[in-house]
């Protein structure tokens, strides 16, 4: 499973990046208007500090304002992934930028069948949101792991990105569930490379050196 960073802080994006543990970037319209910038201006700088699928969200709601949209971010970079909200008229949009040769993340997806039309429609990508389904007591895991045998039963090429990853736990259970990406807000990115008893062992290693 890779791992993507889901955030538009570029000085984020660039230490993580550092790690060599990141594959792509999933950013959304919050995540833009937290950084208080340029949509263009962060997803180029982003395109130029991880080599790999970079994900910008349209925010019209009709067929033609998304295909707009589409076009125009898409010529940016070729690693941008146009992010597509669930429904009828994203799934018409992705269809016709996928045939362009334009790859489609589909966001929004809280049920496996949501997953399946996305798939139909030939989207690349599809995010279902486990975090928030967790939120509304329903196991959001399910969704990604049901996706997964879906996709691998009728040979569907479409990746799954778990996405509304909160903890560590998450990203553990997405890769068990068979997710292709999990897409990881930076502090639970943090998170995944700490754990008290490395931070013990180490101190206990120094200070054994230090009494030689
Ligand atoms: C997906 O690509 C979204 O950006 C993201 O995972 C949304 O998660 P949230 O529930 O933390 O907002």
């Amino acid at each position: 499973m890779q791992l993507f960073l889901d955030t538009a802080n570029v000085d984020e994006i660039r230490e993580i990046a550092s790690w060599g543990v990141l594959s792509g970037v999933t950013t959304n319209p919050s995540l833009i208007a937290s950084e208080g910038r340029d949509f263009r201006e962060v997803i180029n700088e982003i395109c130029g500090l991880v080599d790999g699928p970079i994900s910008a969200e349209v925010i019209s709601e009709d067929r033609a304002g998304m295909l707009r949209e589409a076009r125009e971010s898409a010529e940016w970079h070729p690693n941008i992934v146009i992010k597509i909200p669930m429904g009828s008229e994203g799934l018409a949009a992705v269809s016709i930028l996928e045939k362009e040769g334009i790859r489609c993340n589909v966001t929004l997806i809280f049920s496996a069948a949501q997953g399946y039309m996305a798939a139909l429609a030939g989207a690349s990508f599809v995010s279902p949101f486990v975090g928030r389904l967790d939120d509304i007591g329903t196991p959001g895991i399910q969704v990604v792991a049901d996706l997964a045998e879906m996709f691998d039963l009728h040979g569907l090429p479409t990746r799954i990105i778990a996405a509304s990853i909160r903890h560590p736990q998450h990203v553990e259970q997405a890769a068990l569930a068979g997710a292709h990406i999990a897409t990881v807000p930076t502090a639970v990115v943090r998170k995944l490379v700490k754990h008290p008893l490395t931070d013990i062992g180490i101190e206990k290693f120094l200070s054994d050196w230090r009494k030689m």
